[in-house]
């Protein structure tokens, strides 16, 4: 028997349905969903302490309120870290962690694999302040060593990048970045938090889009930023209170009950995705498939080592042109065409026609995304039904 863990000390499938619950006078089971914008005061003297911060307590929705403490506390312990803010969407979490740390003359070393607003974000938003943006291959140790061989403010990078996971070593590049005076920044949207802890291997902030795998059902947009207490309190909060990044009531309330299942989901969604990539690798029509749990994975010894699964979005490239790519996805009877991801449904996208059809074709086709190359992200279906169906659509494109 193993023994008993005590308060505060639970272990991660109990933390997932309990940690941070908040229960009213009422007693529900369930946790409440409070929406109100605004909290009142039991006299004119509380509602003065509370805006001098001599006591704690919720005064205004902008600056937070009972559902969305219940969904950060849960994510926070989820995650192992000191705190954790919520966000109306992930761009908000990445620009109350970037925008918060650089001022003008800031300078800012970013992986080139991007989601495509993050690389926004660092290539035009924050350019136009007065920050240096310098970007690098992320897969590349000696690129990142000679980046930040000068000063940083910020280091940010995904790993695995969208939508052809490339990984970054979280721990060699921390090192880096620290010697260099940076504040890493990790965008853990396809990591997950089942199966990357980015701040466990040496990075200081974790970003996420909650509207991917941590709702997972297509429902809200959100996110998270999560990090040491010092962070958080000075440098994420001022970002959000000030510019508005706050979370809904009604998008925490469906969120932390999200958190609930998000292991379950995860690992299903990873062996689904797991079947999907090694049937993928053994089609003719196929010429690439990104996957960080196949052997074939150039990174796969760094994919074992800083994580615990593969994810949910396995990558391919078809032996076609964009015209080809387009009859496969349109052939597909189960698999929806969306641009989303990380969903109890499997989606797949066209990667160069739509997340990066920003991004010059010759930066495009250097981080491997070709005209015939397609992100599915895998769902909760039956993976038979899934490679089914993906037969049936290559046979059709390709026959
Ligand atoms: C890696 C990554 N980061 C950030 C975002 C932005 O998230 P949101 O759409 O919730 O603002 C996305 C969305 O696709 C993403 O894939």
């Amino acid at each position: 028997m193993s023994t008993d863990p005590g308060p505060g000390q639970q272990r991660r499938d109990t933390l997932a349905v309990r940690g941070g619950l908040m229960r009213s006078q009422f007693g529900e089971t369930a946790e409440g969903m409070f929406v109100t914008s605004g909290f009142v005061y039991g006299s004119a003297e509380e509602a003065e302490a509370t805006f001098k911060e001599e006591i704690e307590r919720f005064s205004y929705s902008r600056y937070g309120s009972p559902t969305v403490a219940m969904f950060e506390e849960r994510l926070r312990l989820l995650e192992g870290a000191e705190a954790a803010y919520a966000t109306g969407t992930g761009m908000a979490a990445v620009f109350a962690a970037l925008g918060g740390l650089c001022a003008a003359g800031a300078r800012i070393v970013a992986a080139r694999a991007l989601f495509g607003t993050c690389y926004t974000i660092c290539a035009e938003v924050l350019p136009r302040w007065g920050v240096e943006a310098v970007f690098v291959d992320g897969t590349n140790l000696e690129a990142w060593r000679e980046a930040l061989s000068v000063p940083t403010t910020a280091v940010f990078f995904e790993t695995p990048s969208n939508p052809t996971m490339q990984l970054v070593d979280i721990a060699a590049v921390a090192e880096l970045a620290h010697a260099a005076g940076a504040t890493v920044v990790v965008d853990n949207v396809f990591g997950t938090p089942a199966f990357s802890a980015p701040l466990q291997h040496g990075a200081d902030v974790v970003v996420y889009s909650a509207t991917k795998h941590i709702d997972g059902q297509g429902r809200v947009l959100g996110g998270a930023v999560l990090g040491s207490d010092e962070f958080v309190r000075t440098v994420a909060r001022p970002m959000i209170r000030n510019l508005g990044l706050a979370m809904s009531p009604f998008t925490a309330w469906v969120l932390v009950k999200a958190l609930e299942t998000l292991d379950l989901r995860m690992a299903k969604q990873a062996a689904n995705a797991c079947a999907v990539s090694q049937w993928l690798e053994a089609q003719p029509g196929v010429t690439r498939v990104f996957y960080p749990w196949l052997d074939s994975h150039p990174q796969a010894e760094l994919a074992r080592r800083q994580m615990t699964g593969g994810g949910t979005v396995v990558s391919f490239t078809l032996d076609t042109d964009q015209a080809g790519a387009f009859a496969a996805l349109n052939a597909l009877r189960i698999v929806d065409i969306s641009n989303n991801l990380g969903d109890s449904k499997s989606l797949i996208t066209h990667p160069a026609t739509t997340t990066h059809s920003r991004i010059a074709e010759d930066a495009r086709l250097a981080l491997g995304i070709e005209p015939g190359t397609c992100r599915l992200s895998v769902g909760l279906e039956d993976p038979q039904d899934i490679i089914a169906d993906l037969a049936q659509a290559f046979a059709a494109c390709c026959p």
